[in-house]
């Protein structure tokens, strides 16, 4: 049977499964158990996912079948009917944000035709730049950081002081900073979450520029499909962390020099993408709850073929949501 593409009732459907994935970790928001809200966030989202109308195979999951008992690598989800996918998921992105009930913990899914994702194989870190469509023949990972954002703010028409570089606090990245921060340009530092850095350098309306640093790869294929429904631009090259892994990247066949562009991550012209809010943040408004059955959330769903970009607020009667599928969600 030939693959048929997936039509936008599949869009909408994917805002359920992140909305679990949120309502699950919520419960765990500021506990300081990380693996417990991963946990409930991976429930959450499987338990959803079945029932999905699709033949889905996990490109990018919660890791190998060893470690991962659910959302594993190459696990088949869905209901197995038309049309064929690959999906990564991140049930819970920014786990040590909600463990310490800090800003912009998200659950996040993508999909897209099944072939058409970047397989990260042994490669764990990217590093990466994003920005908005206006300056996206500007992004370059060769060019020094400090000549960048100077451009930017010529391409802005602003001071080069109006200029604001979102990247993760990591002492691997104190070199860019102070780049950065020479050049006259500001530095927003997140603790974790480059997948909502990503969201916050690529949307309008926001204070940031520019998102730049080396973060998970995962994150940076999730993050390309959402760029390819907002429009903007991701660019990324693997970055190894060791010899040994840079040995087997060799091996395996990955070309380290090469620059990705959100197509090389992405390869195909018709992928959903959604995310719902866990904490609250400058993208998306968390879980809150509401008396002591009710519960909202907030989501981005999106669509590449058509560019709609949709925010779901969706009210939860946590009782009834309890009675159908369990304890999971509050
Ligand atoms: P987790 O949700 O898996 O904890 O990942 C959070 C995150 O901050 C990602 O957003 C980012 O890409 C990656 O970790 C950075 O990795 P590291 O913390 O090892 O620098």
């Amino acid at each position: 049977m030939p693959n048929a593409h997936p039509d936008r009732n599949l869009a909408l459907e994917l805002v359920r499964v992140t909305e679990a994935a949120a309502l699950g970790a919520a419960r765990w928001i500021g506990k300081g158990q990380k693996e417990s809200a991963d946990q409930a966030a991976v429930d959450g989202m499987h338990a959803i996912l079945e029932s999905v109308r699709m033949d889905g195979t996990v490109v990018i999951g919660e890791g190998e079948k060893d470690e991962a008992p659910m959302l594993h690598n190459g696990e088949r989800v869905g209901d197995g009917s038309q049309p064929e996918v690959d999906i990564a998921v991140d049930p819970l992105e920014g786990t040590r944000l909600c463990a310490l009930g800090m800003p912009n913990a998200l659950a996040v899914i993508a999909l897209s035709d099944r072939g058409s994702m970047f397989d990260p194989g042994p490669c764990v870190y990217m590093e990466k730049m994003a920005g908005g469509g206006h300056i996206a023949d500007l992004l370059d990972l060769d060019r020094p950081l400090g000549k960048t954002v100077e451009l930017i703010a010529e391409r802005r028409q602003v001071e080069i002081n109006d200029v604001m570089v979102v990247m993760l606090d990591r002492p691997r990245h104190e070199k860019a900073m102070q780049e950065v921060r020479d050049a006259g340009a500001r530095v927003r530092l997140i603790t974790d979450g480059d997948v909502a850095g990503v969201l916050l350098a690529v949307s309008e309306r926001t204070p940031v520029d520019l998102l730049w640093g080396v973060g998970g790869t995962p994150e940076g294929v999730i993050s390309a499909t959402a760029v390819k429904c907002m429009g903007g631009a991701q660019i990324g090259r693997l970055w190894p962390r060791t010899d040994e892994e840079r040995r087997a990247a060799v091996d395996a066949g990955y070309d380290l020099e090469r620059v990705l562009t959100h197509d090389d991550l992405v390869g195909s012209e018709d992928c959903f993408f959604s995310a719902t809010g866990v904490t609250d943040g400058d993208v998306l408004q968390g879980v809150r709850y509401e008396g002591a059955r009710g519960a909202t959330t907030e989501s981005l769903v999106m669509r590449t073929r058509s560019g709609t970009v949709r925010r779901v607020h969706a009210v939860h009667d946590r009782s009834k949501l309890r009675a159908l599928v369990g304890g999971r969600f509050g």
